[in-house]
């Protein structure tokens, strides 16, 4: 059982951290707001956020993941986040949080629809929510004396690369679907504020392709319905959950054919944001909105993966290889020198523990019945 206690000493009140049974204290850090923090990135940060001393408030409106997170997120780090079923939408509910909650000093921004194919069938859905949401904390965060914000993005905004490995000031390409449209349209929403004086930071971070899931097994991606992207489809045909995995297309402009992505170990991903945080928090940045890829800087084909999941886990894989998947890019790997030198973050998990925690955490969710 874990407390929050004020402890107060000569200077300013501290806040700490304090287990009952071993009365030890530990210094608390900053609190930090999560939004999409039950969801599959935003728990695993949660997570390494608390792991580095950070207090954590967790809003999420619950519409692609379960409050039962929470539950597991307490039973990896032994401290259980403050949870509200908020939607980002809501404008009041934020700010009545934000009374509820004071003293928040930034914002990880998680909380978005990220359905590549949805968003083709359903783009106002995608353009409201991923955009309205954003807009929402931005307006809130200087009337609460809020920081800073670490915005999620993702390598979707390069499109299809002219250079590979890919840098942060590769161009901007016209996005693929609306969900990569919101990406780009946020990231300027977000370089327009700030430049209009408002007294807030950003730093961005590009996602490559996140993949695994913690090593408790306990907290990992949970797709609703069937899996869009490749590493839960793998790890649910390899349960026998799916019938086959459909490798889309080997006849593209690569060594083996299929196409090649850059996959990062969710945990490294995670510990990133601490990475973003502390720049934020410590005023470290060097400009008032930073770009960084996060990503291994390593590409890998959708065979060589294939290939590397049955080696790794010792588990067949029955696939076929079948016609190319609308919208898809050939290739795209990180180049994350600036990761590594300026945010002093750099990727861990080798491929095969990453496949291996995917494949522990398909294991699990059976062993729950959960799958
Ligand atoms: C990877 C490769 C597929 C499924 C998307 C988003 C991106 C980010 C990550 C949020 C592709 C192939 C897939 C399958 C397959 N999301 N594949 N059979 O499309 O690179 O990126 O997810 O941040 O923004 O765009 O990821 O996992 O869907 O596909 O052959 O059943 O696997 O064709 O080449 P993607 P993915």
């Amino acid at each position: 059982m874990v407390k929050i206690r004020e402890k107060s000493v000569k200077t300013k009140k501290k806040r700490y951290l304090c287990t009952i049974e071993q009365k030890n204290y530990v210094e608390m850090k900053e609190k930090i707001l999560v939004t999409g923090g039950t969801g599959f990135i935003g728990s695993h940060t949660v997570v390494e956020l608390q792991n580095a001393g950070y207090e954590v408030v967790i809003i999420d409106n619950l519409s692609n993941s379960k409050a039962d997170v929470v539950d597991s997120i307490e039973q990896i780090t032994g401290i259980r986040p403050a949870f509200y079923n908020i939607d980002c939408l809501d404008f009041t509910a934020l700010r009545l949080l934000a009374h509820k909650e004071p003293d928040i000093k930034a914002i990880i921004h998680f909380a978005a629809s990220k359905a590549v194919g949805e968003s083709v069938e359903k783009p106002l859905k995608y353009y409201r929510n991923n955009l309205n949401s954003l807009i929402n904390l931005l307006e809130l965060m200087p009337q609460f004396n809020i920081q800073g914000i670490v915005f999620s993005s993702s390598c979707t905004v390069y499109g299809q690369p002219d250079v590979l490995p890919v840098t942060e000031d590769a161009p901007i390409k016209q996005a693929e679907s609306p969900y990569g449209q919101t990406k780009q349209i946020c990231e300027q929403i977000i370089r327009d504020t700030v430049k209009s004086c408002s007294p807030i930071t950003s730093v961005l971070l590009r996602y490559f392709n996140p993949i695994g899931a913690h090593p408790t097994g306990l907290i990992g991606e949970l797709p609703n319905g069937v899996p869009q992207n490749l590493v839960p489809f793998i790890t649910q045909t390899a349960m026998g959950i799916r019938e086959q995995l459909s490798v889309f297309g080997d006849d593209y402009d690569t060594p083996d054919g299929s196409c090649i992505r850059d996959y990062i170990n969710v945990v490294d991903l995670a510990k990133a944001h601490v990475h973003a945080i502390g720049r934020i928090l410590q005023k470290k940045q060097l400009e008032p909105v930073e770009v960084f890829n996060i990503g291994t800087g390593r590409g890998l084909s959708v065979l060589e993966l294939v290939h590397a999941f049955e080696e790794s886990t010792g588990v067949k894989l029955n696939y076929r290889i079948a016609g190319r998947r609308a919208g898809d890019i050939v290739k795209v790997w990180a180049d994350p020198k600036k990761a590594n030198e300026v945010l002093g973050w750099k990727a861990q998990e080798t491929i095969e523990d990453t496949l291996r925690s995917a494949w522990n955490w398909q294991v699990k969710l059976r062993e729950k019945g959960v799958q």
